[in-house]
């Protein structure tokens, strides 16, 4: 059975902000760590680097120092210092460094976790397929945001990091809205191994076992 289309994601109140707003009101939030900056780390950099710190794991202290430390070695000049080792696949592109460096310069931010509504959370298995439909009502800041679900990535374990039963759910800016803020729905459908009868959903808010129907 082909994989269903994936839904229709633009909320209402976003799809009328943008059109009312044109083009231009579109907002460029810098670069998040979940998004931009983690997926350019290998599996090879995290298990390496594992003798001085956890790549995938954003620091509860001292992000800052930790990710200039990072930075200094991306760019460094000397073959010796720089990293990725050049024996391994390094040094990186350009482009990745000065994205590292726009994502530091503004703070290292990460993705923020999306305010769900315990209640609202559905995981129903599509009959007969490895695919699970997933719904949620997610409270945004604004009518400007967007919300979407992925796969949790576990940043604490090292070789399999994606997690087959948890979901997370993350927001994010996309245009300055004046539009009142209303619970948006958001969906997905996602892979499922056969046989698992509950899901974890992940969002700001808490984590909230809801059970695959
Ligand atoms: C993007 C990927 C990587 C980053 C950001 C990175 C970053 C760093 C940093 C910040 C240090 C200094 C640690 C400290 O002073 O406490 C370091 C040292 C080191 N890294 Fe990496 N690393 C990466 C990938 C790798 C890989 C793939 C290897 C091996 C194949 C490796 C091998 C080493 C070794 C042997 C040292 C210690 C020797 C030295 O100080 O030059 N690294 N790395």
């Amino acid at each position: 059975m082909p994989r269903p289309r994936p839904p229709q994601k633009m909320p209402k109140a976003l799809d009328a902000a943008l059109k009312a707003a044109g083009a231009a009101a579109v907002v460029e939030p810098p670069p998040a760590f979940e998004l931009h900056i983690r997926p350019l780390l290998r599996s090879l950099d995290r298990e390496q680097m594992d003798f001085a710190f956890n790549l995938w794991h954003y620091p509860d202290v001292d992000p800052i120092g930790r990710f200039t430390l990072i930075l200094n070695r991306l760019k460094s000049p000397a073959a010796d210092v720089v990293m990725p080792p050049p024996y391994s696949g390094g040094p990186w592109p350009a482009e990745w460094i000065a994205l590292f460096e726009r994502w530091l310069a503004a703070g290292a931010p990460r993705l923020p976790l999306a305010q769900l509504d315990p209640a609202s959370l559905t995981a129903a298995r599509i009959a007969g397929t490895s695919l699970v439909r997933l719904t949620a009502m997610a409270n945004l800041p604004s009518a400007g945001h967007v919300a979407w679900i992925e796969r949790r990535f576990a940043e604490e374990v090292p070789f399999s990091p994606e997690r087959a039963d948890e979901f997370v759910l993350y927001e994010r800016l996309v245009t300055a809205s004046p539009a009142a803020v209303t619970p948006t729905p958001v969906e997905d459908v996602l892979e499922l191994p056969t046989g698992v009868a509950t899901v974890k959903f992940f969002g700001a808010n808490g984590t909230f076992p809801v059970a695959v129907t």
